[in-house]
C-alpha cells in the first residue's frame, strides 16, 4: 500500500484548502445566520474547476481521480459544508450518473455545462414518503409516446433553486415496481416544474433546500437515463458514489473542529498554562485525531477503491457510517474544549456541530448504511 499523495493530488487539496480559508471563511458565519446560500463562491469554485473534478476532459473536467476529490471534500468541508454538499451532489451524484450511463447527446447537453462551472445539477430521489425507502417513489411519468408527463413532489433537494438541471426519479410502471422506475433528466423552465419552498434548517444553512413540484411537466423520451426502468438501479449505483462524497463531507466537518481545537487549546490559558498542557485536554485532542485518523483511511481506502474499478459499494456506507458518526463525537468535544466560547457563533465549532448532524441522514442514514454494509458482508 502507498501512502504517499501524489504532486497532483497534493496541489489540489492546497487550492481547496486556499479557497477554503481566503474565500469561503470570511463571510461562513452571516451566510449560516441568514440561511444564504454562497451563490458568488460556488461560481468561484465552479470557474476553478471543483464542480467537474472527476470528468472526463473530453465532457470539459478535469479528469481527477477520487482520491483527489476526497481530498478536495476534506478541506472545503473543514470550512463550509453548506457549499460542499453543493460539490458533492454536482461530482458524485449528477456528473457521475450522467458520464457513466447517459447518451453522447445528454453529455453535452447536461453534463459539459456542469463540469465546466457554467450549470449545478441536483438529484431528485427523496419524497415527502420515500426517503429511506426509496423504491416507494410516488412521483409518475406516463408514458406518452414521445415524452413523458411527470407529476409529483420531490423533498430536501440540495441545489434545489439554484440548479439548472435535475436527475428526478419517478413511477412509469407501478405494477413492475422498483423496475418500473424511470430518472428523467428535467430541466429547470420546463413548463409546469416549480420550486417550492425553501427548507430552514438546523445545520448546513447555507445550502439550497428544496421543495419541488412537478405539474404535468412534458420529459422528452430522450431524457432518459438507460433503458426503461434502470432507474431504481440507477439511483443506487450512483448513490454508492455519492456516499465517498458525504463520508469526505463528515471528515472535513471533524477535522476542521480538531483544527480549531487544537489552536484554540494553545491560545487559551487555565490554571496558570495552556488548556493543552492539561491532560484531560490532551487526552480528548488525542481521541478526536484517532478517530479522524481512521475516517480518512477508510475514506481515502473507499476512493481508491473506486478509482481502481473495484467493488467499493460496503467500503463506501463504512466510511459514511463511520465518518458521520465520529464527525459527531469529535464536533461536540471541540465545543467542550472551547468550553462557552464553544457555543457562540464567532469561534465556528457550534456551527461545525450542527452541519455535522446531516452527515447521519443524507444519502442514505446509519440505519440504511447498515442494511447495505451487512447485505454486502453477508452475501453468498
Ligand atoms: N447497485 C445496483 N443495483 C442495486 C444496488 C446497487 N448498489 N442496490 C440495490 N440494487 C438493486 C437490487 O439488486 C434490486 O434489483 P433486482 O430486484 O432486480 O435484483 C433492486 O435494486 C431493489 O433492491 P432492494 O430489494 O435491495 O431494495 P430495498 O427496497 O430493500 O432498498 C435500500 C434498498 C438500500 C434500503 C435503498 O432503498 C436505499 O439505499 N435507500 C436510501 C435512499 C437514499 O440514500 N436516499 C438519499 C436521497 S439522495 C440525497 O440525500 C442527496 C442529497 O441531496 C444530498
Amino acid at each position: 500500500m502507498d501512502f504517499k499523495f501524489t504532486e497532483e493530488q497534493l496541489a489540489v487539496k492546497d487550492a481547496a484548502r486556499d479557497f477554503a480559508q481566503n474565500v469561503l471563511k470570511p463571510g461562513v458565519i452571516e451566510r449560516d445566520i441568514h440561511a444564504k446560500f454562497p451563490a458568488e463562491e460556488i461560481k468561484q469554485l465552479g470557474q476553478l474547476g471543483f464542480f467537474g473534478m472527476m470528468v472526463d476532459p473530453k465532457y470539459g473536467g478535469g479528469g481527477m481521480d477520487t482520491v483527489s476529490y476526497v481530498l478536495a471534500m476534506e478541506e472545503i468541508s473543514k470550512v463550509d459544508a453548506s457549499t460542499s454538499v453543493c460539490m458533492s451532489v454536482n461530482n458524485s451524484l449528477y456528473n457521475w450518473g450522467i458520464e457513466r450511463f447517459g447518451t453522447e447527446e445528454q453529455k453535452e447537453s447536461y453534463l459539459r455545462p456542469v463540469a465546466e462551472g457554467q450549470a449545478i445539477g441536483a438529484f431528485c430521489l427523496s419524497e415527502p414518503e420515500a426517503g429511506s425507502d426509496a423504491t416507494s417513489q410516488r412521483t409518475t411519468a406516463e408514458d406518452k409516446g414521445d415524452y413523458y408527463l411527470l407529476n409529483g413532489t420531490k423533498n430536501w433537494i440540495t441545489n434545489g433553486s439554484s440548479a439548472s438541471f435535475y436527475l428526478v426519479m419517478c413511477q412509469t410502471d407501478k405494477e413492475k415496481g422498483h423496475r418500473g422506475i424511470n430518472c428523467l433528466i428535467v430541466e429547470k423552465g420546463m413548463e409546469g416544474f416549480i420550486v417550492g419552498e425553501k427548507e430552514d434548517k438546523m445545520g448546513i444553512r447555507g445550502s439550497d433546500t428544496h421543495t419541488l413540484i412537478f405539474n404535468d411537466v412534458k420529459v422528452p423520451k430522450k431524457n432518459r437515463i438507460g433503458e426503461e426502468g434502470f432507474g431504481f438501479k440507477f439511483a443506487m449505483q450512483v448513490l454508492g458514489g455519492g456516499r465517498i462524497g458525504i463520508a469526505s463531507q463528515a471528515l472535513g466537518i471533524a477535522s476542521g473542529a480538531l483544527e480549531l481545537a487544537i489552536q484554540y487549546s494553545k491560545e487559551r490559558q487555565t490554571f496558570g498554562k495552556e488548556i493543552h498542557k492539561h491532560q484531560a485536554i490532551a487526552f480528548k485532542l488525542a481521541d478526536m485525531a484517532t478517530q479522524v485518523e481512521a475516517a480518512r483511511l477508510m475514506t481515502l481506502k473507499a476512493a481508491h477503491m473506486k478509482d481502481q474499478g473495484l467493488e467499493f459499494t460496503a467500503q463506501a456506507s463504512m466510511a459514511k457510517l463511520f465518518a458521520s458518526q465520529i464527525a459527531q463525537s469529535v464536533t461536540t468535544e471541540a465545543v467542550q474544549i472551547h468550553g462557552g466560547y464553544g457555543y457562540v457563533r464567532e469561534y465556528h465549532v457550534e456551527r461545525l456541530m450542527r452541519d455535522a448532524k446531516i452527515t447521519q441522514i443524507y444519502e442514505g442514514t446509519s440505519e440504511i448504511q447498515k442494511i447495505v454494509i451487512s447485505r454486502e458482508i453477508l452475501k453468498d
